[in-house]
């Protein structure tokens, strides 16, 4: 496993690659590795010969004005123990790509040219962060550009993150097929998340809650009650109730994350809370039962 800083050092790497025929992977990450992270390296190893992990907390998906203000200083970064980690697994990736932020944005992100996809992105998580999946598709669209791969694995659990990455994949013509995995959760259901290390002991325990909620509206849905405005409507007093700050609680359409409808064959309910001093999100499928 080698560690890699430098866009120079990464190309010549995957050039050799390329050169044997070689199928190539990426993982992005922010880093502060859990099990999560790792079941998309697992996958990625399945669908290729050479995998990248790449570490990059990325200051313009932080930029947000949303009121996080301190997000990207004071979230979790810990290179030695991912690297550990990733050494461990025997899917372990060739190459950690792990940049300065000068490597990836040599002209200060201020100045960059940005990748904005209209509509999704600012809904839902977009509409409590403007300017976060401006960051974030610029910043995974420069890591193709980068990495060349050709496939790329990431999570479910940030479904909006998933949906606003295939829409500029398909939209800029990107070479690279986006697969996206489930939700790996703690014993309780809590979604993994590296921002679950701001939550105490007591708070982790309670945070299974927002998993529960999106279970019991499942089950409701499932049970007949078409009543959406309702479900969302009980879901979020029971979040006040239990101490979460609920930024939004929806039922939409799979596909688009647009308002649901009869016709819509999948859809997927949506949570965004704050507990204590961690914004939370996780989302469920439901089937259309009509
Ligand atoms: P990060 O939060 O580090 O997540 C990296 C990848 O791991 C994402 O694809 C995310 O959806 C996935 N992931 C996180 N928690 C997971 C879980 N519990 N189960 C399954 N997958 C999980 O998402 C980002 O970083 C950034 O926005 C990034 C895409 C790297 C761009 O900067």
């Amino acid at each position: 496993m080698k560690i890699i800083d430098t866009v120079a050092g990464l190309r010549a790497t995957v050039a050799r690659w390329k050169a044997h025929g070689e199928r190539v992977a990426l993982v992005p990450t922010m880093g502060n590795l859990h099990t999560g992270h790792l079941q998309l390296v697992e996958r990625a190893r399945k669908s290729a010969d050479r995998v990248v992990v790449s570490i990059f907390v990325n200051p313009m998906q932080f930029s947000d004005g949303s009121g996080d203000g301190g997000d990207f200083e004071r979230y979790p970064r810990t290179f030695d123990a991912d690297c550990k980690k990733l050494s461990v697994i025997s899917d372990q990736p060739e190459v950690i790509f792990a940049p300065a932020v000068q490597v990836m944005y040599p002209a200060g992100f201020e100045q960059e040219t940005r990748v904005k996809v209209p509509g999704i992105s600012s809904i839902l998580c977009g509409e409590f962060r403007p300017g976060h999946f401006v960051g974030v598709a610029t910043i995974v669209a420069k890591l193709f550009n980068m990495v060349q791969p050709d496939v790329a694995v990431f999570g479910e659990k940030d479904y909006q993150q998933l949906l606003v990455i295939r829409r500029f994949v398909t939209d800029l013509c990107f070479p690279v097929e986006v697969l996206g995995m489930p939700t790996v959760r703690e014993k309780n259901g809590l979604a993994m998340s590296s921002r679950n290390t701001y939550l105490s002991a007591h708070e982790r325990m309670h945070a299974a809650m927002l998993y529960q909620s999106l279970q019991y509206a499942k089950q409701q849905i499932e049970s007949g009650e078409s009543d959406f405005a309702m479900i969302q409507t009980q879901a979020i007093a029971q979040l006040k109730e239990a101490g979460f700050r609920p930024e939004y609680f929806e039922i939409r359409r799979a596909q688009d994350l647009q308002m649901p409808t009869d016709t819509d064959e999948q859809r997927v309910i949506l949570v965004a809370a704050w507990l204590g001093k961690a914004r939370l999100i996780d989302n469920i499928m439901v089937g259309n039962m009509e």
